[in-house]
C-alpha cells in the first residue's frame, strides 16, 4: 500500500538525484518525478496553494498522489509534503484530479478516487493547518450508486466544487450514454451530496455538436467573470476545427448560464483557451482581492518528454489573470511577475526585413520580451527565440492569416505526439491591425506567448541546447518595423 510517509520519505532521500538541465525557475513543477494537472487551486490562510497530480516515484504517469506546493506570490513555489496518498480501499487506484475550497476555516480537497476495480468515485480531505490532510470518515461522498441516468461510473471524475448562495456545488466531467458530459451535484455541507442534473444536453446531443464526442470532458471548471457564468472544461480528442483544437486534447471555455435548478449550462459557442502545443486541465481560482486566476498543465498527453530521463515531467504554466471582454476571455500574467523583472534593455523604431536583426542586450533564455511590431507592407513579422547554431523557434504574425504562429520544429530535441502535425500552432490575433504586440516569456525551456494583451495566448516547452539564447527580429515579404522592444531578465532564483 502506498503512503504519504512512503512518499515523502521517497522524495527526501531521491530528490538530489534530479537533473536541473531543463527545470524552469520561475514555474511551479515537482520536485521530483511525474506531474500532470493543476489541482485544488486555492487561496487559504495567506497563501496561494497548489496541487497537482503526481507520482513521486518515476518521471512517468502512475498510481496518482497529490503533491503539493505553496506560494505567497505565484512565481516562487515552497514544496509542502505529499497531501494525499492512495492508501485507502476507495483511492487505493489514485487520488485523481480534483479542486479545494474553505469552510468553516478549513481547507476540503475534493478528489476522485479509483477503488480495486477503477471504480471513479469522489472523496473528501480536510485540513486545519493547510499542510495535513484527513481524509473524510464518510469516503466517498458521491458515490458510484449516485450517478445520474446513463453515466459511466468508470468515467466519473475531476470534481471542481464551488459556492453560489446557501450551497456548494461541485461540477464533474464524465461520459453519459457514451457521449462527453458535465454533472452537476449540490450539497449544504460538502457531506451530503444529491445529483442536479448534465450541464450538456444529453437528450439532444445533436443540438450541441461539439458534446458528441465519445471521450471525456475532463477537468471542469466553473467561475464568474465580469457578471458572466464561464464554463471551462478538457474534452479528449477533439477534432480539429481550422487552426483550433490541433492537440489530441484541448481546453475550452463556454460563456453562457448555469441554471442550478436543472444543471444545464446554456452557451452559443466555445473556444480554446491557449492555442499552442502544451497546455491542458486548466482550473482557476477566485482570489480575496477580486481577481481571478488561472493556472494550466504545461504538457500535453501522448508526446515524448525530454526531461523524463532526468527523473522529472510535468509543470504549471505561469498563472494567468482573467477578464472577461468582448465576448471572450483575456489572459495576463500575474502582475506579481514583474518584481522579477532586472536588466531591462529598452530600443525603438528598428528596420526589418529579410535578414533577421539582432539587438544589444537582447538575449536570454530567462526572461520576458515585449515587442510591438509595425507590420508596413511585409507578409510576415516575427522573431526568432532560443536561436542558436542549430536551432530557432519561431512566433511570427501571418499578416494576410490575421494569425499568429508558433514553430518549434527547428527547436531543439523534437516532439512528437498523436497529433497530425507537430510543426506549428497558430492563433487568431483579434483584429486585424497594423501593429501586433507580443508579450513572451521564457522559463529555460518554455515559452508563453501573450498576443495582443492576452487576446490569445500560445504556449510551449522548447528543449534546446543551453547555448540557444540568441533572439532576432526579421519580416518577410516586404518592409517592417520594430516599434519598441522591451527586455527584463526574470531573477526568481
Ligand atoms: C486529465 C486526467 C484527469 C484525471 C487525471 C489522472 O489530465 O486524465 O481526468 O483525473 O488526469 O491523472
Amino acid at each position: 500500500m502506498k503512503s504519504k510517509f512512503k512518499a515523502n520519505e521517497y522524495i527526501a532521500s531521491n530528490r538530489g538525484a534530479v537533473c536541473h538541465k531543463y527545470r524552469h525557475t520561475y514555474h511551479a513543477m515537482p520536485e521530483i518525478g511525474w506531474c500532470n494537472d493543476p489541482n485544488g487551486f486555492v487561496y487559504y490562510g495567506g497563501k496561494i496553494h497548489l496541487f497537482y497530480q503526481h507520482n513521486p516515484y518515476g518521471a512517468g504517469w502512475d498510481t496518482m498522489h497529490w503533491g503539493h506546493v505553496t506560494s505567497r506570490d505565484f512565481i516562487s513555489w515552497e514544496y509542502q509534503p505529499v497531501a494525499l496518498a492512495p492508501d485507502m480501499p476507495y483511492d487505493v487506484g489514485g487520488c485523481f484530479s480534483g479542486s479545494a475550497i474553505e469552510k468553516d476555516g478549513m481547507l476540503y480537497l475534493m478528489y476522485t478516487g479509483l477503488d480495486s476495480e477503477n471504480n471513479q468515485q469522489q472523496c473528501l480531505a480536510v485540513s486545519q493547518s493547510g499542510v495535513e490532510f484527513t481524509k473524510a470518515l464518510n469516503n466517498p461522498v458521491i458515490t458510484s450508486a449516485m450517478v445520474g441516468e446513463g453515466m459511466s461510473v468508470k468515467d466519473f471524475r475531476d470534481p471542481y466544487v464551488f459556492r453560489r448562495g446557501e450551497h456548494y456545488y461541485s461540477v464533474i466531467g464524465t461520459k453519459v450514454n457514451d457521449r462527453g458530459n458535465i454533472a452537476l451535484y449540490r450539497s449544504d455541507d460538502l457531506i451530503e451530496w444529491e445529483f442536479v442534473g448534465y450541464c450538456m444536453n444529453s437528450d439532444k446531443p445533436q443540438e450541441d455538436n461539439y458534446f458528441e464526442l465519445n471521450a471525456v470532458y475532463e477537468c471542469p471548471c466553473f467561475m464568474q467573470l465580469d457578471g458572466q457564468d464561464i464554463l471551462m472544461c478538457s474534452p479528449q480528442f477533439l477534432p480539429q476545427q481550422g487552426s483550433e483544437f490541433e492537440n489530441v486534447h484541448s481546453v475550452v471555455y463556454m460563456v453562457g448560464k448555469l441554471d442550478l435548478e436543472s444543471g444545464r449550462f446554456h452557451y452559443d459557442t466555445f473556444h480554446e483557451l491557449d492555442g499552442g502545443f502544451d497546455f491542458y486541465a486548466a482550473q482557476s481560482t477566485t482570489l480575496p482581492d477580486g481577481r481571478t486566476v488561472l493556472t494550466a498543465w504545461m504538457q500535453m498527453w501522448d508526446r515524448n518528454i525530454p526531461s523524463q530521463e532526468d527523473g522529472w515531467a510535468g509543470s504549471m504554466v505561469l498563472p494567468r489573470e482573467l477578464s472577461f471582454r468582448d465576448g471572450r476571455l483575456y489572459q495576463q500574467p500575474v502582475r506579481e511577475i514583474l518584481s522579477y523583472r532586472a536588466n531591462e534593455v529598452e530600443r525603438t523604431d528598428i528596420a526589418l526585413g529579410q535578414q533577421p536583426v539582432r539587438i544589444a542586450g537582447v538575449s536570454g533564455d530567462t526572461l520576458e520580451l515585449l515587442v510591438t511590431f509595425e507590420c508596413g507592407d511585409a507578409d510576415v513579422v516575427g522573431v526568432k527565440l532560443f536561436e542558436g547554431k542549430e536551432h530557432e523557434t519561431l512566433v511570427y504574425y501571418d499578416v494576410q492569416a490575421g494569425e499568429v504562429v508558433l514553430d518549434r520544429s527547428k527547436s531543439g530535441v523534437a516532439i512528437a505526439g498523436a497529433e497530425a502535425q507537430n510543426a506549428t500552432r497558430r492563433v487568431c490575433a483579434g483584429k486585424q491591425l497594423e501593429t501586433l504586440s507580443l508579450r513572451i516569456f521564457l522559463d529555460n525551456t518554455s515559452a508563453e506567448v501573450f498576443v495582443n494583451d492576452g487576446y490569445a495566448v500560445l504556449t510551449a516547452n522548447i528543449y534546446a541546447d543551453e547555448a540557444d539564447e540568441g533572439i532576432s527580429f526579421y519580416a518577410l515579404g516586404g518592409k517592417a518595423k520594430v516599434k519598441k522592444v522591451t527586455k527584463y531578465d526574470i531573477l526568481a532564483k
